[in-house]
């Protein structure tokens, strides 16, 4: 068993902090250390401790950065690398004018292959060892997809989306044959390695009624199944959508009269929702999912964190990308802080970073495997800089404290502060930092 032991300040969350003054809900070490052996975090404790039970082992030094664990992005779109900043549209016109057009390029399975390397490289590059994506109608896109990811050992979610109206010739399926697709990529991919399948049905707007029954009935054949969508994003496309399906009470009810919506549903963007949508939400344990480099760049809206949690809502936080405008959890948080600031609701970055982690982990039930640095969960890690730039590293010789330093990372940082990542233990960038055996090192204070 080949073991190493990362040493660096370490931050984990064992609950979501209340506030800031929140010290049990998260352990923080000045001196800490992680041990890893075949891709599972081991032991994480005070480095002089794990290094004395240890003492054989490797150590990788990361002083004087912050070892997390690594982000995790609850929507993302693989298909969209090159959408990304696309000027002058809202949602409806984005989607006709650049998006649709873009994903017509992934019939091509070498496309969808080149595609698929330069997308997990820019997950890792930010930090990101965990997402959960929008493939394309084509089936060789999720298969890119999830050969890439299992090529990388990355815990992966995604799903080729089902999508057969209101949109080119060359990006529909139809029932059947988004069925018949769904169901072999589940057989060929879910729970093969570390990757998760996701029934994707895109939105109520570009499936038919038959579509959303053969979504139906894949849920419930494969109840194991993530399932992904969007809801009330757009004022325009909130009408549209009632207009295709007159019989629906609101537009989440076209989502629930198909029997789509339950503790494993992720539902993009939930911005405009009516009361009644809001006490379904609460019914059946779906979960919006916050994109707010998105919603601020199609001009969608704000999205009401605190309302939503008042009802005891837990929601995601996302890039959306390439409606998003950023793969960088960082820079997600960063404009979440601003559009929760425009309604009054200020979130401490203790409880920000929980969200990008463990949060995002606790919405898709696993916890226990990924999102923190707890002993038994996968070693997916972030190395973060606070001091990348030099603007930061001016900010931070006033920093006080941990909580500081993690806002002066959401407000201000970005890839350059990603100093390194672990996916299933194993270092992604390379020529970083300082590997030794410990009997080299200085002995621990
Ligand atoms: N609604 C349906 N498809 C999409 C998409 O690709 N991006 C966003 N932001 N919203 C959508
Ligand atoms: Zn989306």
């Amino acid at each position: 068993m080949t073991q190493t032991l990362l040493r660096g300040r370490l931050l984990t969350f064992h609950r979501e902090p209340q506030s800031g003054d929140d010290l049990d809900a998260y352990t923080y070490l000045d001196d800490g250390a992680v041990l890893i052996a075949d891709g599972i975090i081991r032991d994480t404790g005070p480095f002089a401790t794990l290094w004395a039970k240890a003492p054989d082992t490797p150590v990788t030094d990361h002083r004087p950065h912050l070892m997390m664990a690594g982000f995790i992005d609850t929507h993302i779109h693989f298909p969209q690398v090159q959408v990304i900043a696309s000027w002058g549209a809202q949602l409806l016109d984005w989607l006709n004018n650049y998006t649709f057009p873009e994903e017509t390029r992934f019939a091509s399975e070498t496309h969808c292959q080149t595609m698929a390397r330069a997308f997990f490289d820019q997950l890792t590059a930010h930090g990101t060892t965990t997402a959960v994506a929008f493939c394309s109608v084509h089936k060789t896109s999720a298969d890119a997809f999830f050969s890439e990811a299992t090529r990388r050992n990355m815990r992966m979610l995604g799903g080729k989306v089902l999508m057969d109206r209101n949109a080119p010739d060359a990006l529909r399926d139809t029932p059947q044959s988004g069925y018949d697709e769904t169901k072999a990529l589940i057989a060929d991919w879910h729970g093969r390695g570390r990757n998760g399948y996701v029934i994707s049905p895109r939105f109520a707007i570009t499936s038919s009624p038959e579509q959303m029954e053969m979504a139906q009935a894949l849920v419930s054949e494969n109840p194991d199944c993530h399932i992904q969508t969007h809801l009330s994003e757009n004022r325009d496309e909130i009408a549209f959508t009632k207009e295709l399906y007159p019989q629906a009470r609101d537009y989440l009810d076209v989502y629930q009269s198909y029997g789509l919506l339950g503790e494993k549903t992720l539902l993009g963007h939930a911005i405009h929702l009516e009361p009644r949508e809001i006490d379904a939400l609460t019914e059946t344990g779906a979960h919006p999912v916050f994109c707010p480099t998105s919603n601020l760049f199609l001009g969608s809206g704000l999205f009401d964190n605190a309302g939503l949690r008042r009802r005891g809502i837990a929601n995601g936080i996302a890039t959306d990308v390439g409606a998003g405008t950023s793969y960088s959890m960082l820079q997600t948080m960063n404009d979440g802080y601003k559009i929760l600031q425009l309604q009054g609701q200020t979130l401490h970055p203790l409880q920000t970073f929980h969200w990008a982690t463990r949060g995002n982990a606790c919405l898709l039930g696993l916890e226990n495997r990924i999102g923190t640095l707890d002993p038994g969960t996968e070693a997916d890690l972030v190395i973060l800089n606070a001091r990348a730039t030099e603007a930061m590293a001016l900010r931070m010789e006033r920093a006080r404290n941990v909580a500081e330093e993690l806002f002066v990372l959401q407000m201000m940082g970005d890839d350059r502060s990603i100093e390194q990542v672990y996916v299933s233990g194993a270092p992604q960038k390379t020529g970083v930092c300082r590997t030794s055996k410990n009997n080299l090192l200085t002995e621990p204070a």
